[in-house]
């Protein structure tokens, strides 16, 4: 028999895992929407000529990573590698920003790229971005920056991070550095490892990027983005640095941050860890002003960031979070024949305690297989129903986590007194 395998890259979170995403997820999504961003859900695929615009033909990405099929119409497709071309898509075909109005929004879920995997670089992985669009200025770059670092706060990993912010300018400045590196570089071509040599055709500024020791020890006098910048690229950057020091967050200038896709202009910044070893960008982006004209809208100006769940996850740790266990009651008919009261009785207390995880049990047994089951649970409460209790009206409590004594306690009074042993109260109607 064949022993199906998840496909290379790509994994299963177990439950304590997904728990420990879920809780993160609540606390990124939270401070989004205190920010003012909307949520919007992108499908998976799209046409393949939407990323070879956005992101680039020469790029990583469009060359090597992407999951690209013909469908059942001969239409190519591919499976998005990011959120930032589909969000841009999204916003110009359904006009949410027609009469030059903007629009802050935020999207969350799988991306999926063909990369060498290892820690923190899968084939599908999860992304939470967002998207600015339609303002020009400084101002929502240091806000954008300002909510990554309050999240950060928030999860309890701001001693944890570096802000690697630079500029790329405007496509007139990019061009004319790009000539200028190419030409130092033609002149040391012998000495620049084969990656790099490729790079010097198709996308030289990526070469920027490079770890290879001997070329890193090359680009030390190579000449530097910073001194082609317009008045326009330097006056944008400047100022950005001036409301972010005044904002109190934290950053380095790093000109060596280039960004993998195409559509960058001016803004470009990664969020690292060092605890993340080699795969330290975990939320990365930046600003893309000539993106939303390329992509045939009317042309406006637009920055964003998309954070890497998996990364995220490695960064924070689960004790940070209140780590109670998921299931607080567990309900127990005696035998199969009171299986009808139990669900009811869940029913009831779900009601009552919205916020408490209600476990019935399930799967027959005889009784002290279903304690057992009770206490592998982790719930902090059984209730127990007996011909008994079903003729009285109510239910045996028995606490698992301390020596109390089981007792009787009526239905109609099972949730405040279940409430008052839980981690997780609140009956409803209740201050
Ligand atoms: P990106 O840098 O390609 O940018 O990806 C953003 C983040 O996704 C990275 O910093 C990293 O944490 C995570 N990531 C990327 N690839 C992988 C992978 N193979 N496995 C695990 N995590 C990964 C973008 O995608 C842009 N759309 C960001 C943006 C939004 N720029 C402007 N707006």
């Amino acid at each position: 028999m064949t022993e199906f395998k998840a496909v290379r890259g790509m994994r299963d979170l177990l439950p304590a895992e997904a728990h420990h995403w879920r809780q993160i997820e609540q606390v990124t999504q939270d401070c989004l929407n205190r920010f003012g961003y909307l949520e919007i859900r992108l499908p998976l695929l799209e046409f393949t000529e939407l990323f070879v615009q956005s992101a680039g033909l020469s790029t990583d990405l469009v060359q090597k990573e992407m999951y690209t099929f013909a469908d059942r119409n001969a239409e190519s497709l591919s499976l998005r590698p990011e959120g930032t071309a589909s969000c841009i898509r999204a916003a110009l075909e359904r006009r949410l920003l027609a009469n030059n109005q903007s629009a802050r929004l935020w999207y969350g879920g799988p991306m999926f790229r063909y990369e060498r995997p290892q820690k923190g670089r899968y084939r599908q992985f999860e992304q939470i971005g967002a998207e600015a669009i339609g303002f020009p200025g400084p101002d929502i770059d240091a806000e954008l920056l300002a909510l990554n670092w309050r999240t950060w706060q928030a999860l309890g990993i701001a001693d944890e991070v570096t802000l690697q912010l630079n500029t790329l300018g405007t496509a007139p400045v990019r061009e004319a550095y790009r000539e200028a590196l190419v030409a130092y570089l033609r002149m040391h071509e012998d000495q620049l490892d084969e990656t790099s040599v490729m790079r010097l055709e198709v996308n030289p500024l990526r070469i920027l990027d490079s770890k290879v020791p001997q070329t890193l020890a090359l680009l030390t006098e190579a000449p530097v983005l910073t001194d082609f910048l317009d008045a326009e690229s330097s006056g944008h950057f400047n100022e950005l640095q001036r409301l972010l020091e005044g904002l109190d967050v934290p950053f380095t200038v790093n000109p060596h941050i280039v960004r993998g896709l195409d559509y960058y202009t001016k803004t470009v910044f990664e969020w690292t860890s060092e605890k993340l070893g080699a795969q330290n960008a975990f939320c990365s982006g930046g600003r893309y002003d000539d993106l939303v004209g390329l992509l045939g809208g009317k042309s406006m100006p637009a920055v964003g960031f998309a954070l890497g769940m998996d990364r995220l996850a490695l960064l924070v740790q689960e004790t940070q979070f209140q780590n109670q266990g998921l299931v607080d009651v567990y309900i127990v008919p005696l035998t199969d024949e009171f299986c009808l009261e139990a669900l009811k009785l869940a029913h009831q207390l779900r009601c009552e305690l919205p916020a408490a995880c209600i476990l019935c049990h399930a799967g027959g047994g005889k009784i002290k297989a279903r304690m057992k089951q009770a206490h592998r649970s982790g719930a902090q409460v059984a209730l127990l129903l007996g011909e008994q209790e079903v003729h009285t009206g109510g239910a045996m409590m028995k606490p698992l986590r301390t020596d109390t004594e089981q007792h009787f306690v009526a239905l109609a009074q099972l949730a405040t007194s279940v409430a008052a042993v839980i981690d997780t109260p609140g009956v409803v109607g209740e201050a």
